[in-house]
């Protein structure tokens, strides 16, 4: 069985002239019904419109536009300095590529942080202006009440637990969280909080396994790992680490099921070698 339905669902303002007809969009019960099926499913970033229409018609039940945007594709050193403005335009173009697939929007460093009112300011603007489908946010504690202040307005929200990158400043470099027992039930203690809230979903990034499983036995909403071990109820890559477009050392938790840069270094080489020696274009290139 797949997170997708082929149910015809309820007509919806997104994208409905691009659907088709046999699919539903996902919707974030799907995903909770998956964790109760005991259903392992994936999400994976994408940031731009291609991507994302090959990723919703492989049936990839969620697609994150993540703030990884800023290091895979912007050239930052870290999430921190994305902005809203960079975050909506990416967003944008992959919820036009992705009619059924969940499109989760991230709120980048300094837009929800000051508290409720200013996370609703911008993920009303992720919701109306990029047609997403939901906003993730890091952090627990005074995360929880920035979470029900958004659920209570409509806006269904993605906890994000454990290595969260926009603190990494804070945490001193990409580093292993919840290590030793305080650290492990503190995180447990927040998974729980904000899905009382009203999270519909957690990332739980860069986690022992151990604790990777038993913040998952200890919500009733679907935790998506990313370096937590195989005990989540889904786990999620980075496009370019999946497809091996990355570049530089690689967090332990990457697996590279492609290398596209020793595939595109091939075809721009066979391009440059085949104008120069005048084989392209041939006559069956040619007007
Ligand atoms: O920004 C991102 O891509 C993320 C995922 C790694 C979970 O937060």
């Amino acid at each position: 069985m797949s997170v997708h339905s082929t149910e015809s669902g309820e007509a919806s303002s997104r994208r409905s002239d691009s659907r088709a007809a046999d699919r539903r969009p996902v919707t974030i019960h799907d995903l909770r019904a998956a964790k109760d099926r005991g259903e392992r499913f994936v999400m994976l970033t994408a940031y731009d419109h291609g991507s994302a229409a090959l990723l919703d018609e492989l049936g990839v039940p969620v697609i994150l536009v993540g703030d990884s945007l800023g290091m895979v594709v912007l050239g930052y050193d870290s999430t921190v300095p994305v902005t809203l403005d960079e975050m909506l335009h990416h967003t944008r173009a992959v919820a036009r590529g992705a009619p059924h697939s969940l499109v989760v929007g991230d709120l980048p460093f300094g837009t929800y942080q000051d508290g409720p009112s200013q996370a609703l300011a911008s993920a009303t603007r992720m919701m109306k202006e990029a047609d997403a489908n939901a906003v993730k946010i890091e952090g627990g504690g005074p995360m929880v009440a920035v979470t029900e202040h958004l659920v209570r307005a409509g806006i269904p929200v993605m906890g994000h637990l454990g290595l969260t990158p926009q603190s990494v400043h804070q945490f001193g470099g990409f580093k292993v969280q919840g290590r030793g027992r305080d650290a492990a039930e503190q995180l447990i203690e927040d998974a729980q909080a904000l899905a009382g809230a009203g999270a519909f979903c957690l990332v739980l990034e860069a986690v022992p396994s151990e604790l990777g499983e038993r913040v998952t036995q200890a919500v009733d909403v679907p935790t998506i790992g990313i370096g937590a071990g195989p005990g989540t109820d889904g786990q999620v890559l980075v496009w370019h680490d999946l497809l091996g477009l990355s570049t530089g050392r690689l967090p332990r938790f990457v697996k590279q099921y492609a290398d596209l840069r020793a595939d595109i270094a091939g075809a721009v080489k066979a391009f440059q070698t085949e104008v120069a020696d005048g084989e392209y274009p041939g006559p069956e290139h040619a007007y």
